[in-house]
């Protein structure tokens, strides 16, 4: 959570600084401030609300700097006030930008005290200006003082400080949030993410866990978490510019939906060899591990989550191997039993998540057989961590809402699923329907594409109401999961799936004209028993919005609204019953007014626990 950026330049800095931060506003948009050192001193500007607001006050301040730092906020201590926005400033001489939580702050606090400094904030922040500062007094150089700092901290968490008495330097600390060094030509920047610094360079050093860089406008210098100089290589990133930003569309939300047709593709190419799926893209070793397991263990959060659940569907039924998913944030506090020849699989669009992280990290000391993860970010902290990857190509996502991660993550789901199912008695004939079948998604996305205009006159049925119920049965259960996931966190409507036989046991007594049922029902096996779930939704006077395909016979009547998708094979349903269920949310929202993009109280990269 919350996005930081420094540049260290021979020009002026502040609008860099500026357009850094609203790229990275998707992870977190409640307050943001930056900070500059120039002929004057040290100087920062700080205001609540999104980083508009921020430009605005520095333009009528008309603030310059060569060098400085920035940092847009989502609040974890303290209300979203200006005293609690960061940079967090010691006694005019450090100033400090923050990612992440320090967890014994309080008793930091306490000894700063005695010490006599005054807190002018409720953050955890606060403490590693003060603490910087104070070593300052001992030590020869700024990154002497955040080195000795930064053995006082416990926690998770990016940092950039610099020092009015050092002020062509910028320090900053790697432990448990991601950041990135851009390498430019006499400037440098650094950043929580390459996105802030695609306008200005495309080489980057991505830094490890324990890593402090020095930086001046010249050189860039790495040390380990041993303090020693570390040789990290320089990367030439391929993210276009125009994959950060809208284009012509109104929301990053709505063109992340459009883009899921060419994601798909992207994601399921390069797992192709030989017009065969091929389980060396996992990683050199993957055969040999994939041949001993026996059973696997999902964990992830969020939509991540229910792209999981999806998957322990397709696993058991079509791959035969036992598997079980669980939240990452409950994991590992619960002593779960690991037994043997078990992979243990996580998901994440980010490959930061701190829950997801921590729990691959247990899982690592935990006997597991092996670690996959399943990420869209190549130099993420869980790609480097697991033994195996198989990575998803659904290119930047911004809007806070994930859309294509999550049908790209689907894909991944359905290829893995063959990589197991094909040492469980799928034949190769088998096998080569079902990669003909994944190569059908794109198409299909397209054709459910089709119906936005029809989803968004829907939507207009929805707006007003404050409570809805999304009902799937067998793999559509996650997908209504999700489908409810994305109404609540863009429209704040309530939104609750359940499987559509668990209806009788207690959602049932909710149903009233008031409640808009949201139904996700394809023909398949259990399309039968949703027809019989949704008949005693609709007598009870229940409305219906049913999502199911050309070859079903349900009919639009008084109290119910059919759309039909096309016909598809079981194995990518899923992935294309999510594609109405984003639109619906997305216009919803729209209708409602609310911030589609960035909604309010949610980050996109969620990097504390
Ligand atoms: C946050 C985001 C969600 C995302 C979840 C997991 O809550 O707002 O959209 O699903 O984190 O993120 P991950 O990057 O691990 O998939």
């Amino acid at each position: 959570m919350c996005g930081l950026v420094g540049a260290i330049a021979r020009r002026d800095v502040i609008p860099f600084l500026v357009d850094g931060l609203r790229s990275l506003e998707y992870r977190g948009y409640d307050s943001a401030g930056v900070a500059t050192l120039n002929d004057k001193g040290l100087y920062k500007q700080r205001a609540v609300g999104k980083v508009e607001a921020l430009a605005q006050q520095l333009a009528a301040t008309g603030m310059s700097g060569t060098m400085g730092i920035g940092h847009t906020r989502w609040a974890t201590h303290g209300r979203p006030e200006e005293n609690n926005a960061h940079p967090h400033v010691s006694t005019e001489m450090v100033a400090v930008v923050h990612n992440g939580i320090i967890e014994n702050y309080e008793e930091m606090r306490r000894e700063l005290q005695t010490l006599g400094y005054e807190f002018e904030s409720q953050t955890d922040t606060e403490v590693i200006a003060h603490r910087i500062h104070h070593h300052l007094q001992s030590q020869h150089s700024l990154l002497a003082a955040v080195t000795e700092t930064l053995k006082e901290l416990e926690g998770a968490f990016a940092i950039a400080a610099i020092s009015n008495e050092e002020p062509g330097r910028i320090v900053a600390a790697r432990r448990g949030s991601p950041l990135v060094v851009g390498i430019g030509k006499e400037e440098n920047f650094v950043a929580s993410d390459v996105t802030a610094l695609l306008s200005e360079t495309r080489d980057f050093i991505f830094l490890e866990e324990g890593d402090v860089v020095d930086m001046t406008s010249e050189a860039v210098t790495v040390y380990n978490e041993y303090g020693r100089v570390a040789e990290r290589p320089i990367q030439t990133s391929n993210v276009k510019k125009n994959a950060v930003e809208k284009g012509d569309y109104p929301h990053f939300m709505l063109k992340e939906i459009y883009e899921q047709s060419i994601a798909l593709r992207q994601t399921l190419a390069p797992a192709i060899k030989d017009e065969r799926l091929d389980e060396g893209y996992l990683g050199t070793d993957a055969e040999d591990i994939l041949d001993r397991i026996e059973r696997i263990h999902i964990c992830a959060c969020g939509t991540s989550y229910h792209a999981g659940v999806v998957g322990s569907y397709l696993l058991e039924k079509l791959g035969k191997i036992p598997c079980r998913v669980e939240h990452a944030s409950e994991y590992r506090y619960r002593s779960p039993v690991v037994t043997d020849n078990t992979l243990f699989l996580v998901l994440s669009q980010s490959g930061e998540t701190a829950d997801t992280l921590a729990a691959l990290r247990y899982a690592k000391q935990a006997g597991y057989a092996a670690t996959l993860s399943i990420c869209n970010v190549d130099s993420s902290s869980l790609v480097r961590e697991s033994d195996l990857c198989f990575l998803t190509h659904a290119g930047p996502e911004i809007g806070v809402a994930s859309t294509k991660a999550f049908t790209t993550q689907l894909m991944a789901m359905n290829i893995i699923t063959l990589f197991m199912a094909r040492r469980r008695g799928l034949d190769e004939a088998e096998e080569q329907r079902y990669l003909q079948v994944l190569k059908q998604a794109s198409a299909a996305i397209e054709a459910a594409l089709n119906l936005d205009g029809q989803i968004r006159d829907i939507a207009m049925s929805l707006a007003d109401c404050s409570h809805s119920l999304f009902l799937g049965r067998g793999n559509m259960y996650p997908i209504a999961m999700e489908g409810a996931l994305k109404l609540k966190e863009i429209s704040y409507i309530h939104a609750e799936a359940y499987p559509g036989g668990e209806l009788k046991h207690g959602p049932l007594a909710l149903i009233d004209e008031d409640m808009p049922i949201v139904a996700v029902a394809p023909k398949d096996a259990l399309q039968p028993k949703m027809k019989a779930n949704l008949q005693e939704v609709q007598a009870r006077g229940g409305k219906l919005l049913i999502f199911a395909d050309q070859g079903s016979d349900f009919e639009s009547a008084n109290q119910s609204t059919v759309l039909k998708l096309p016909t598809v094979d079981d194995f990518i349903a899923p992935i294309l019953y999510t594609v109405p269920l984003q639109l619906l949310a997305y216009h919803v929202a729209v209708i409602r007014g609310t911030n589609v993009d960035q909604p309010r109280n949610l980050a996109k990269s969620v990097t504390v626990e």
